[in-house]
């Protein structure tokens, strides 16, 4: 989700103004994946790892804003049944967002159909050195006994355990990287990229990503037989 800061900034607004609109957003596609496209998984990327260096009333702008998101929405989340997981560490983040963030989780965890992860303080990375310091562990402590450490055994240490890996990443504001984005998970996903800015982007637009995504061919590597 980005161009947030461009769209407030070509506005005269400020940055968070950006932020705030760019919510708005955020949710109209939660919902319209949901309702109208019935895509079982949509990752949003909410803060980086690497956001942490933006000014202080930045950063704590962003946190308040997620934990009003987390509140605001949890009756909706609930109603549409639809599981939310947090990508990143919760560990790192003020003790107020943990509780709420953790009292949706709890709420939301019996739920099947639809799955809404937010990566929040989360970066690519740290992710996989982080599965790596538990397989570690695990094996140290004998939890694994002989079992091999392949991508299998691998991808349940990851936040996105027992999802499948994302299909299509749409990136707005342009910028043509990854940026620190799951990066284990995204070895074979379909990329688009578009100049609109978050705030701007619509469902309409969503759906000719999708649509666009449709038409292509993943080989993953291998061979199409004509
Ligand atoms: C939103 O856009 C990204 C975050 C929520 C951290 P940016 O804040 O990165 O917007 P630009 O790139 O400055 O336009
Ligand atoms: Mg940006």
């Amino acid at each position: 989700m980005d161009g947030n800061g461009r769209w407030a900034r070509r506005r005269g607004l400020p940055r968070t103004e950006g932020h705030r609109r760019g919510l708005l957003t955020a949710e109209r596609i939660v919902r319209f994946a949901g309702e109208e496209l019935g895509i079982p998984y949509l990752t949003l990327y909410a803060f980086s790892k690497e956001n942490w260096q933006r000014p202080p009333e930045e950063v704590e702008f962003l946190i308040e804003l997620m934990g009003e998101f987390i509140r605001e929405k949890r009756k909706l989340l609930v109603e549409n049944e639809i599981r939310l997981r947090i990508l990143g560490d919760l560990e790192e983040l003020p003790p107020s967002l943990r509780e709420e963030v953790e009292k949706t989780l709890e709420l939301t965890r019996g739920f099947e159909r639809y799955h809404l992860n937010i990566a929040f303080n989360y970066g690519g990375r740290q992710e996989i050195l982080r599965a790596v310091r538990q397989i570690v562990t695990d094996r140290l402590e004998g939890r694994l006994n002989g079992e091999p450490i392949d991508e299998r055994l691998f991808r349940r240490y990851l936040y996105t355990a027992g999802q499948p890996d994302p299909d299509l990443l749409i990136r707005t504001g342009g910028e043509e990287r990854i940026s620190n984005f799951l990066l284990w998970q995204i070895a074979y996903t379909e990329l688009w990229v578009t100049e609109t800015l978050w705030p701007d982007f619509t469902p309409e637009e969503f759906l000719a990503a999708v649509e666009e995504y449709q038409c292509r061919e993943r080989r993953f590597g291998q061979v199409l037989q004509p």
